[in-house]
């Protein structure tokens, strides 16, 4: 029998990553689903295993993982891929939002630059070794608008997005070759937990819905070899500053 393809999706208990995971086990992904709260993605799992798992054999491997650990992060997430012995997404999500730029606690900078930035390369760490072992694969790393435009009061959450854009601009450069496509994802708002805690006013019909970050990765992973897409925004119409 041929092994179903595998996908690991960090935040995947809540808003973008649980709809993308739900979306990739839809189309027939072995997902594992990683994030602080196992009884939420417990729940995304059932929810999957219930609404979307095509063959009960693609039950998602729900991973526990404060990801701001960052020393831990091998050690936890190694065994699982080294298990399946295959991985063909990342999507590297997880994320967290505080407000400030000159105002902000030099503590909560670096909060946000270790579970923002330095988490996410800690999982690339990982992954990448198998991506390049199998000579292909595709990471989705889930930057930001705020990793384009550097918008006023938030210029901590900016600079860790656009620490991570860059990062993965330099990666796209270094994996493409190597038959791993690499792509930054940049939304502006998006309808979800965060974009609320965040300070979205907007109607939540008016913004981007998470299900819209899943059919953009579908998409993506639906063009040729020959086609690679570096880095995607996505805007509102009404939110263009
Ligand atoms: N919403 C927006 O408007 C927007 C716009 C642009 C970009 N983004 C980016 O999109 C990504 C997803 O955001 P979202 O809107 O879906 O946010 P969300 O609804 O707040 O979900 C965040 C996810 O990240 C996980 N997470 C946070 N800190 C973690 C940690 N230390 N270790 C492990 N998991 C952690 C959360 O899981 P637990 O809390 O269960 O651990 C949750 O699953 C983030 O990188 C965010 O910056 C969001």
């Amino acid at each position: 029998m041929t092994q179903a393809p595998v996908a690991l999706i960090t935040g995947a208990s809540r808003g973008i990553g649980r709809a993308v995971a739900m979306g990739l086990a839809q189309d027939g992904y072995q997902t594992i689903l990683v994030g602080r709260s196992r009884r939420t993605l417990e729940q995304v799992a059932e929810t999957i295993c219930r609404e979307a798992a095509q063959d009960d054999d693609l039950s998602p491997l729900v991973v526990k993982l404060d990801l701001s650990d960052v020393d831990h992060v091998d050690q936890v997430l190694g065994p699982v891929i080294q298990k399946l012995g295959r991985i063909d997404v990342l999507v590297n999500n997880a994320g967290q939002y505080i407000q400030g730029s000159l105002d902000m606690s030099c503590k909560d900078l670096e909060r946000l630059l270790r579970v923002n930035v330095t988490a996410q390369v800690a999982v690339l760490q990982t992954v990448v070794p198998m991506m390049k072992a199998q000579g292909s694969g595709h990471i989705f790393n889930v930057a930001s608008r705020a990793g384009k435009v550097g918008f006023e009061g938030v210029g901590g959450y900016c600079a860790s997005k656009f620490a991570l854009a860059g990062f993965s601009e330099s990666l796209y450069r270094e994996l493409v070759p190597q038959g791993i496509k690499v792509t930054t994802l940049c939304p502006g708002w998006v309808n979800t937990d965060m974009g609320v805690a965040a300070g979205c006013t907007l109607d939540a019909g008016d913004i981007i819905q998470p299900e819209d970050l899943y059919k953009t990765i579908q998409w993506l992973l639906s063009l040729s070899p020959g086609a690679c897409v570096k880095a995607l925004v996505l805007e509102s119409p009404k939110s263009m500053a």
